[in-house]
């Protein structure tokens, strides 16, 4: 057997089964040796360190236009270099296809916004925001093909929302493609009227969005969305689950043996709606608006037990991040009229992993294992890319990512490398950090910094395995 280009020794590797020590021997950027007493061209060091699968941040949204013209405060560039250095390898964001564009074009358009900007590599899920005959008929079976295996769509937001109708009608078309559908799963009308009611009291500080994004609103939703899945009998991703009341829907549909996936995020374990007052009530609360909100004690419990019990299979960012202060930022004059004007969306793509791993594992709610499942392996099985990526196996791409378990950091927006002004976990105590991220064998980040030009590459995806083999871990 001809020489290994790198080692990564003494560190203990991590997979969603189990964990032990060993060497991992590296050739052409892919694992091809896991095992004692490797040796090669180069080595590192990882005694003390675990030695995990690059982490999958499977819902990241990078460089969208929003409707209102606020800009999204990281694109391709430094959207992954801040993800590599948060241990991650692969990100997966939104072709967001604009009312009127065709989808093709649409893929286009992000292509060309990635294209030689990318520090870990990408694959695109496509946004169906206008299901014409053309794009239901023509261009999403194409894209299929082409491994865009992945479509979400959405219950709310005016610019995105599709009717029942639209909703059955993308089903149809995935379910025949099979095609894995990422749901939105919030009732608009609800929405809308909770609105207008908070703003005819005058309640419109940021901190009413999460009065008007009420969790029943998202359960409606969540129930509405498994029954057209039911009706057509697809497999769905309920993404950003927030809360114990759609979780039980989930649950419930589990239980009937519909075949429901389902994604929690950061926000749901670090915050709550009383984050969204400020420091008394005032703007300040802006910079927790995402939909759906954060929620309470009681449901970060139960998303906890959700994390433990498999209710949820995968845990992403959802980073969709914009700026606090300037121009074009969340504080834009029309948002301090009212919530309904701030832009939705939070950063995290650079602490997902620490804070899962310091909450969850160093707090004893989920093992290792599991946190390896919800963060890497089942984001790869449920998007289909594994087992090229998503385990620590032979065979593998290289994408690893060097943890220190004991490394404890507080986040602080000065250290974070992502284009947003502030971040909303500021403050927060963290045991446990990635200190090298590789990927294809190559170090993209050292030490939380980003490094070497950008080497990621577009990946097409197969199919989920949501239609196959069962739901992963
Ligand atoms: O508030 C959020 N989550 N914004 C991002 C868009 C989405 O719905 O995922
Ligand atoms: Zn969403
Ligand atoms: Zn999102
Ligand atoms: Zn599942």
């Amino acid at each position: 057997m001809s020489q290994l280009d790198l080692v990564i020794s003494g560190g203990t590797v991590v997979t969603a089964a189990d964990s032990f020590p060993a060497d991992v021997g590296i050739r052409d950027g892919r694992i091809v040796q896991i095992g004692e007493g490797l040796a090669g061209a180069d080595r590192i060091d990882a005694t003390g360190l675990l030695v995990l699968p690059g982490g999958i941040d499977a819902h990241v949204h990078l460089d969208q236009p929003t409707s209102d013209g606020t800009l999204m405060a990281d694109g391709f560039a430094s959207g992954t270099r801040s993800a590599a250095a948060g241990g991650n390898t692969t990100v997966l964001p939104f072709a967001l296809q604009i009312k009127g564009q065709s989808l093709r074009s649409c893929v286009e358009d992000y292509h060309r916004k990635a294209q030689g900007n990318c520090h870990t590599d990408v694959s695109f899920h496509l946004i169906v925001s206008a299901p014409t005959p053309q794009a239901l008929g023509q261009e999403l079976p194409a894209l299929v093909r082409d491994g865009y295996t992945s479509f979400k769509v959405f219950m709310t937001y005016d610019d995105l929302v599709l009717n029942d109708a639209e909703l059955l009608d993308v089903f149809e078309v995935a379910r025949r493609e099979r095609a894995l559908v990422m749901v939105h799963a919030e009732g608009h009308d609800a929405i809308k009227h909770l609105t207008r009611r908070l703003e005819t009291e005058g309640r419109t500080a940021p901190f009413y969005h999460g009065q008007a994004h009420a969790q029943i609103a998202e359960r409606e939703a969540t129930h509405r969305a498994i029954s057209h899945a039911q009706l057509i009998d697809l497999p769905i991703v309920i993404v950003h689950v927030s809360g114990r009341d759609p979780m039980e829907q989930i649950q419930w549909a589990r239980a009937r043996g519909l075949r429901v996936h389902a994604e929690t995020c950061p926000q749901y374990i670090a915050l709550t709606a009383d984050d969204l007052r400020g420091l008394n009530m005032d703007f300040e609360g802006a910079k927790y608006v995402c939909s759906p909100p954060p929620r309470d004690a009681d449901s970060q419990a139960a998303i906890w037990q959700g994390l433990r019990d498999g209710t949820f299979d995968i845990f992403s960012s959802d980073h969709c991040p914009f700026r606090f202060a300037g121009e074009a930022s969340k504080d834009n004059p029309r948002a301090r009229t009212s919530f309904r004007w701030v832009p939705n969306g939070i950063p995290g793509v650079e602490t997902r992993l620490p804070i899962l791993f310091s909450e969850g594992v160093v707090k004893g709610r989920i093992s290792l294992q599991r946190f390896v499942a919800l963060t890497s392996t089942n984001p790869a099985r449920l998007y289909g890319l594994y087992p090229q990526k998503g385990s620590v196996a032979v065979g593998a791409d290289a994408d690893l990512t060097l943890w220190d378990p004991r490394m404890t950091r507080t986040i602080r927006q000065d250290d974070l490398n992502h284009g947003c002004d502030y971040t909303p976990y500021e403050g927060m105590e963290i045991t446990g950090w990635p200190v090298r991220t590789l990927l294809r064998g190559r170090t993209i980040a050292l030490n939380g910094r980003p490094m070497g030009d950008p080497g990621g590459r577009h990946l097409a995806r197969r199919t989920s395995e949501a239609f196959g083999e069962g739901s992963g871990q």
